[in-house]
């Protein structure tokens, strides 16, 4: 048995290194099939459940396309308004309902534990594909592969992760995967988006190299990755504070051409102004291509989960 099957995908701090580097494996792997078939049959006869609570492009779309391209197929449903969750059902009870339905669930959901709660009672796998401000693991894993395949190693890298870190899921999950790697983390936000404190603390007991501050342009001196992120706005109770925070950082094509030549620029997606088009043609720009590698990750984990690979 692999040690991914029937497993629930629900945050970063569940892999090790020889993990992670199994999933890159078999990621690249599907990435070679890819190339000479636009789809497999792997996963035939499988269907997947997506269950978004919460807006989604990227992450549902890559899901439901990774299950496709495995020869599996997909239901579910984008917004709980037209479900009976607006009648008042809870998610456990909707979870068991799915349950009888499906294979596995890829889920979305605005509070923070949610995935582990479904995972709770559910009889098949769950993915969670973002649960409030907490976790966004399949996200995580994709930006490692980008990186891979972006600069090869991750080892001896300096990685700016810059914008809502307090709010930002995928960075949550992120730190839990890079402090695998011998690698340097330097955090820039504005003082009221810092990381979480636990997080800060957990860095610290797992002995990683980072630094925290408000300075982009000094940060990018000796990076290697730019990971830029969203002001997450939903997350705020005050829409006043938004306004004055949406701005903090945004990346101009003037601050790449001062920086390491071989910077890669990352985002999860989706932009809203911390990135200036014009930036888009550069070289580095490797955010577009990490939305592609979001669905070859995804079809390595769906297909590992199943116990197919
Ligand atoms: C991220 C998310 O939903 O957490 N997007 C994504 O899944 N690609 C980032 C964001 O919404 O800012």
């Amino acid at each position: 048995m692999q040690f991914l099957e029937g497993k629930d995908i629900l945050e970063g701090a569940q892999f090790n290194r020889k993990e992670i580097d199994s999933i890159m494996k078999v990621t690249d792997d599907f990435k070679q099939e890819l190339l000479s078939s636009r789809s497999l049959d792997l996963l035939k006869g499988y269907v997947l459940a997506t269950l978004f609570f919460e807006p989604s492009t990227r992450t549902r779309l890559s899901f439901e396309t990774a299950m496709q391209r495995l020869g599996g197929t997909v239901i579910g449903f984008s917004g709980a308004e037209a479900t009976s969750v607006v009648k008042g059902e809870s998610l456990e009870d909707t979870i068991q309902t799915i349950n009888q339905y499906v294979d596995m669930i890829a889920m979305r959901h605005p509070r923070i534990g949610s995935a582990k709660q479904a995972a709770s009672v559910s009889t098949v796998p769950v993915f969670n594909g973002g649960d409030g401000a907490g976790q966004h693991p399949t996200q995580a894993l994709l930006d490692i592969y980008t990186i891979h395949s972006e600069q090869g190693d991750i080892d001896g890298s300096t990685i700016v992760l810059c914008g809502d870190l307090l709010n930002g899921r995928t960075i949550h999950s992120g730190v839990e995967l890079y402090r695998h790697y011998d690698c340097k983390l330097i955090f820039v936000a504005p003082d009221k988006l810092r990381l979480p404190k636990e997080i800060v603390e957990q860095l610290r007991t797992w002995g990683c190299k980072f630094e925290e501050t408000n300075d982009l342009t000094n940060a990018m001196k000796e990076a290697d990755i730019l990971y830029m992120t969203r002001i997450q706005k939903e997350r705020f109770e005050n829409p006043e504070e938004y306004e004055k925070l949406k701005n903090s950082y945004v990346l101009t094509r003037e601050m790449i051409e001062k920086a390491n030549p071989n910077l890669k620029i990352m985002h999860p997606l989706p932009r809203v102004s911390e990135i200036n088009t014009d930036v888009d043609p550069l070289p580095g720009a490797a955010y577009f291509r990490q939305v592609k590698n979001g669905m070859l990750v995804r079809m390595a984990l769906l297909a590992m989960v199943a116990g197919k690979v």
